[in-house]
């Protein structure tokens, strides 16, 4: 296939769309997660405050210490109970939303992905077959996404890539966003460039980028930069190449172990990662921290998204935030918030003086004009949830 036919390929987003019914479905599916994610928490906490706090109070003479004990007191309490089921119902009717549009079109899929990596063209694709799925990936369904993000069900599958893209877009399209997908690179992309002005990346490396749909952003502020996604997921991998290339992207992709980069030292300028540590074991954590201190340049800017920290937390927010390391399989979750991120910053090699940790507004919630004045430090970031902020950490080396 020659350039001027790759041109008019369809862009591999559009590829597997939705009948009228699926559509409909998938804003019902929208509209209950907005119910269980926005509308309901006020009355868990009310649920909690009004009766279980208060019998736990009267039996221990004292409040509870932490989330652990929280959600021991909360298992019995209907609220919760009854809340906790319809939030994993949602989750998992997420993914069944999208998964018979992907189903129906899975040829066309794969074509446009198979015909998009054969293309000389932007960035590249990089995949190796021999890479080892850690177990943190292959044991279970994390986020209850059927096949999680390695499961290949044909040769050379792009598939699931591409029911992760659509099964996210339903997952937050009851929040109210000014630009869809991306949020988090965006935002910490905003971030840096008003704060670190002089930082002007020219290679960006995104650890666990999934369908990289988060490094893109990156490439929107820091024009000139050219991106690399690692991830050991090849179906996201093969997807997010043809996204990238459809979007006009310069981004490298390759399937690689964070734990075991094959980039030289001192490579890259930026390294970035959202959503992505919380899934790993701290034995894990640590040696991708090690790593990603060993590619980046001295100078050099490593910035993680999270969510915050139990140390940023009080006792009920950390049992709120905790919910996935129970019912999403993402069993790493809570031991994941309970390590300090300065200290594995510096256990890392980061000198604390050069490590940071903060808060960061939305991008795609706030005004400009807002967003500048948090990066400035001119005010405090709106409160953590419902994506109206993001916890970050990092250094520089
Ligand atoms: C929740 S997803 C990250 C989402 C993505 N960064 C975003 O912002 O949308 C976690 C990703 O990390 C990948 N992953 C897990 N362990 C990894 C490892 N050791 N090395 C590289 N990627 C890994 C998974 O395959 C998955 O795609």
């Amino acid at each position: 296939m020659d350039g001027d036919l790759a041109r008019q390929l369809p862009s591999i987003d559009q590829v597997a769309r939705a009948t009228h019914n699926e559509r409909a479905r998938q804003r019902f599916v929208s509209s209950l997660r907005k119910r269980v994610m926005v509308d309901m928490p006020q009355h868990l906490r009310a649920a909690y405050e009004n009766v279980v706090l208060r019998d736990f109070k009267r039996q221990k003479k004292r409040a509870p210490r932490d989330g652990r004990e929280i959600r021991q007191a909360m298992l019995s309490n209907p609220y919760f109970r009854a809340w906790s089921t319809l939030r994993y119902v949602a989750q998992e009717m997420t993914w069944w939303s999208v998964q018979p549009q992907v189903e129906r079109n899975v040829q066309q899929v794969n074509a446009v992905a198979r015909a998009v990596a054969a293309q000389p063209g932007l960035g590249s694709l990089q995949l190796d077959s021999t890479l080892a799925i850690p177990r943190d990936v292959s044991v279970m369904d994390i986020h209850l996404m059927p096949g999680c993000f390695h499961t290949e069900y044909v040769p050379q599958d792009a598939a699931p890539g591409a029911i992760y893209f659509h099964g996210t877009h339903v997952f937050s399209a009851g929040l109210k966003l000014r630009v869809k997908g991306g949020g988090v690179g965006r935002s910490i992309a905003e971030w840096l460039r008003i704060r670190f002005p002089q930082l002007q990346p020219q290679r960006i490396l995104d650890v666990g980028t999934t369908e990289g749909g988060n490094l893109m952003p990156y490439l929107d502020v820091y024009r000139d930069a050219e991106g690399h996604g690692i991830d050991v997921g090849a179906p996201m991998l093969r997807f997010g190449h043809a996204l990238a290339r459809a979007r006009g992207y310069n981004i490298h992709f390759a399937q690689m172990d964070a734990r075991r980069m094959t980039y030289p030292d001192n490579h890259f300028d930026l390294v970035v990662s959202s959503f992505f540590l919380h899934e790993q074991s701290a034995a894990s954590n640590r040696a991708i921290l090690r790593e990603v201190y060993r590619v980046l340049r001295p100078g050099g800017f490593m910035v993680h998204m999270e969510l915050p920290p139990a140390e940023e937390c009080d006792p009920y927010y950390n049992f709120y935030l905790d919910w996935d390391a129970y019912y999403n399989n993402e069993p790493h979750y809570a031991g994941f918030r309970t390590s300090s991120p300065l200290a594995e910053c510096a256990r890392a090699g980061f000198k604390p003086e050069r490590s940071f940790k903060t808060r960061i507004p939305n991008y795609t919630t706030v005004s400009d004009a807002e967003f500048a004045a948090v990066a400035r430090g001119e005010k405090p970031a709106p409160a953590h949830g419902n994506g109206a902020s993001w916890f970050i950490f990092g250094g520089a080396k």
